[in-house]
């Protein structure tokens, strides 16, 4: 669970009482949808948004802006609690709503930046952290990521992919291709020698040796589905607070996985209900693109 030091309370508690909600949740919606226009297709039944003039002058915009500003002062009254708090919230975005959890994002920079507007230099680097944490925290449990939302079949598509393919092979591909395609990860690991050119990374013991322990983590937690939290605890923590590493790049890494798998795909015979498919149909992408969001939204607990 998150944990929240009394300093912290109390600077979101201060601030909070310095805001007038329904202005603070009006000047952050209409930001995002002026600085990131394609954020308002999901809100076709507000009428007209095609300018920053039928923005302001749009009341939909003032009511929706209250609604997520009391769903956030819900948030800062149970600070410990914002998991559960948010659940019906997150299946609603994302089964009915189909937002992009991307646009969590963008919503929460907004924010920061109509804080900024309101408080001036009383948004210190400190208090800008704190709020910047709450924000995340908020965010994290409106991406609807939940072991329970895997179907069975789902589940089923994961380990029989998994179970057709040699894991060390997927997870040195992967890795590879991470320090090819996108090499300034390189920089954490500069205790592994020579990562110049493809041949080079190829033959890299250590990088063999590194993609078997990564793949081990993640055939564990295709064996432990409902316990991901806990099983990549340690692993979070290490990543965050020895290694530093920025979290982009768990789905970078997790997307060359896929991606592999994806090229394997005419070679695997998946035999699986119709619904799913075989090969690797969209359907099996599905499901492993859930299971990935899993593993980074457990990889990435301790950043928040
Ligand atoms: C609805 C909160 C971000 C799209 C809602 C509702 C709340 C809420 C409380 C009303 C739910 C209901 O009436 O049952 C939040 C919070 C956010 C957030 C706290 C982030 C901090 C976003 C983003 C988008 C979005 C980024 C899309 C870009 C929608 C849409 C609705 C909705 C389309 C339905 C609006 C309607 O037709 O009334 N949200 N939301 N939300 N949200 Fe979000
Ligand atoms: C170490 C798993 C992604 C950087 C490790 C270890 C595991 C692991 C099991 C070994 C821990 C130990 O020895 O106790 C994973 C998983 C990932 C992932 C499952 C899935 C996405 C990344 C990414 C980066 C990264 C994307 C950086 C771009 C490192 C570094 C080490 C490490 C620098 C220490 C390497 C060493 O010096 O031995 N990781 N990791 N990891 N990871 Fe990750």
């Amino acid at each position: 669970m998150v944990h929240w030091t009394e300093t912290e309370r109390a600077t979101i508690e201060t601030v909070y009482q310095k805001l007038h909600l329904d202005e603070v949740g009006r000047e952050a919606l209409t930001r995002l949808f002026i600085v990131y226009p394609w954020t308002t297709r999901y809100f076709k039944s507000f009428g007209d948004l095609s300018s920053s003039k039928a923005i302001a002058s749009n009341p939909k915009v003032t009511e929706h802006g209250l609604k997520v500003m009391n769903k956030l002062t819900e948030a800062i009254h149970n600070l410990d609690h914002i998991k559960d708090l948010f659940h019906k919230l997150s299946e609603k975005h994302f089964h009915e709503l189909h937002v992009d959890p991307q646009n969590f994002k963008l919503l929460s920079k907004c924010l920061i930046i109509v804080l900024a507007t309101k408080l001036g230099k009383q948004l210190t680097p400190d208090v800008q952290a704190t709020w910047e944490k709450l924000l995340s925290v908020v965010v994290a449990a409106l991406i609807f990521a939940d072991s329970e939302n895997l179907a069975t079949e789902e589940r089923k598509a994961i380990t029989s992919v998994w179970s057709k393919v040699n894991p060390e092979e997927v997870g040195h591909e992967a890795l590879i291709r991470l320090f090819i395609v996108y090499p300034w990860t390189q920089r954490y690991f500069s205790t592994f020698g020579s990562l110049s050119s493809s041949t080079v990374i190829a033959r890299n013991f250590k990088v063999q040796q590194h993609a078997a322990k990564v793949i081990n983590a993640l055939t564990e937690a295709i064996r432990n589905i409902d316990n991901l939290k806990a099983s990549f605890s340690d692993l979070s923590k290490l990543h965050f607070q020895k290694l530093h590493v920025d979290p982009e790049n768990f789905k970078i890494m997790l997307f060359n996985v896929l991606f592999f798998l994806q090229l394997l795909g005419k070679t695997l015979i998946i035999t699986l209900s119709e619904k799913l498919g075989s090969e690797f149909s969209p359907q099996i992408q599905a499901a492993w693109e859930k299971f990935m969001a899993l593993v980074i939204d457990s990889l990435s607990r301790q950043y928040n």
